[in-house]
């Protein structure tokens, strides 16, 4: 008893002692970044590589420095330049806080490979000092590894960094404290991009408190490959806020300029379709599935209640391998058949009259080994494809009048418009080149293809 009081007591004096040091530390500092600003230019640095020291001496030619100040807390910055970055900043919540569920699923959620190119950064945002050292002792005890492995950054901005947040413009007509949440938002933002510039190859944006579908990094990769070299500024793999929207890293300084120049006129999500139709990207480019969801169920701006979830969200997205994609149905417009196949928000549209024989085949263009097939067809309940058959086959055959799937398996056929079979691979003897669908009664509808997806069993993928 004595002994545990003994080690209560020195415990107390001994956090007692560092927070004194800790303090001291802090206004040392906070005392000399603001020599630095008086002598710089209002809004300090841009590459996170520059310690304070290559900021004001790259500052005539490079006037806006925002990330020298931003201190690392945590995590050794990776010497080799990665593929992508994940980034996101954390605010303490009046509730449920949701940071290290979201950082899990970050890790779990995708391959060491994977990991290998990718890297971390959380911004803890928050002006309570006790939060942010808190937080960074408990990702140190629950991710050292990820730490140590250069996969994992923690990064935090001194209050006195930033601009004004009281008495800011009542734009939409917000309430004072939301202005000044929002607006301290894109600031946080700002920090959060400039300081991941260059880190690596893209950026992705994430929010805290999002769930993650298994190999997030694969998917967005194939995606950003599937754009060849058509000039993109952001992608979106979740239709949420400003969750899962990837920026090529050569453009995050200037998105930090952006956030951080109009950041109290509008949310940061406006800002971001503003920085995209500048840039001259006028469309949105979305992926489905989504692969990022909310978890939270309460947002971070005053514990509020914050349902919102994305209805195309897949923990487990589908492989689709390389396919081409065949119909003898005549196709509506630009609604080819390869939208059916190509995981986008787009489909295919067919139109009537549809016979029976008429057909819908995917080719892969290697030997595969399917888990599970999905097909989704009408949309909104109209145009469904009534009646058809599925089958998987080990030939594709071209024939005058058409292409066939030869020695084949029956799947069973679609339920009102829709078909799903699971453990395909129990029944198949051999790997598969093809899967149709051919129309077994003629329909007076058109016929949309809205979705197929094909899961690659994984036990067989590695021979
Ligand atoms: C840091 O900056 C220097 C020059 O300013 C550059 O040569 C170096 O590659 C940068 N390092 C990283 C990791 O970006
Ligand atoms: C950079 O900051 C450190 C302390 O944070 C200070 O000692 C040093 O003088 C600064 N360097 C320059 C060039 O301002
Ligand atoms: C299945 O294969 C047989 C021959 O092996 C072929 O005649 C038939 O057309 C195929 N079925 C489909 C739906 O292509």
């Amino acid at each position: 008893m004595r002994c545990y009081f003994k080690s209560v007591v020195w415990t107390v004096v001994g956090v007692a002692v560092l927070t004194s040091i800790y303090i001291y530390c802090r206004r040392v500092q906070l005392t000399e970044s603001m020599e630095l600003r008086r002598t710089q230019y209002q809004y300090s640095s841009v590459s996170r590589n520059s310690s304070n020291e290559s900021c004001s001496q790259d500052v005539v030619k490079n006037p806006v420095c925002l990330s020298a100040s931003v201190r690392l807390l945590a995590g050794i910055i990776p010497k080799t330049q990665g593929y992508l970055t994940v980034g996101l900043s954390s605010v303490k919540r009046k509730k449920e806080n949701y940071l290290m569920t979201t950082l899990r699923s970050i890790f779990t959620q995708s391959s060491e490979d994977e990991l290998s190119q990718m890297v971390v950064v959380v911004l803890l945002a928050d002006f309570d000092v006790s939060w942010v050292q808190e937080t960074v002792t408990s990702i140190e005890e629950q991710f050292s590894t990820r730490l140590s492995q250069g996969q994992l950054l923690v990064i935090h901005a001194d209050q006195d960094l930033y601009p004004p947040l009281t008495g800011l413009k009542r734009n939409f007509n917000d309430a004072p404290d939301r202005v000044t949440f929002r607006s301290k938002q894109n600031v946080d933002y700002a920090f959060l991009v400039d300081f991941s510039a260059g880190l690596s190859q893209y950026y992705l944006m994430l929010e805290d408190d999002v769930t993650c579908s298994k190999g997030f990094l694969t998917s967005i990769r194939g995606h950003v490959q599937s754009q060849g070299s058509s000039q993109w500024v952001t992608l979106e793999f979740s239709k949420l806020g400003y969750i899962g929207k990837l920026y090529n890293s050569k453009d995050l300084s200037r998105l930090a300029q952006f956030l951080y120049l109009f950041y109290q006129e509008m949310p940061c999500d406006f800002l971001l379709s503003h920085f995209r139709t500048l840039l001259m990207q006028d469309k949105v480019i979305r992926f489905r599935p989504s692969l990022f969801q909310h978890m939270g169920l309460y947002s971070s701006f005053r514990g509020t209640h914050n349902k919102l979830k994305d209805e195309d969200f897949q923990q487990d997205p589908a492989d689709n391998p390389p396919a081409d994609v065949y119909t003898d149905i005549e196709v509506f417009e630009k609604h080819a058949p390869d939208n059916a196949y190509s995981q986008g928000t787009s489909f295919f549209w067919g139109k009537s009259p549809i016979y029976a024989g008429n057909y819908f085949l995917i080719a892969f263009h290697r030997p595969v080994v399917p888990s599970r097939i999905l097909i989704q067809t009408g949309l909104d309940g109209k145009d469904l494809l009534k009646s058809a058959d599925v089958v998987v086959g080990e030939i594709v055959l071209k024939t005058g009048s058409g292409v066939e799937c030869t020695k084949n398996h029956s799947m069973g056929s679609l339920k009102e418009g829709q078909f799903e079979q699971l453990n395909v691979q129990e029944t198949l003897k051999q790997p598969v080149l093809c899967l149709k669908i051919t129309v077994t009664d003629k329909q007076e509808d058109w016929v949309i293809v809205r979705n197929i997806q094909v899961w690659i069993d994984k036990e067989k993928k590695k021979d």
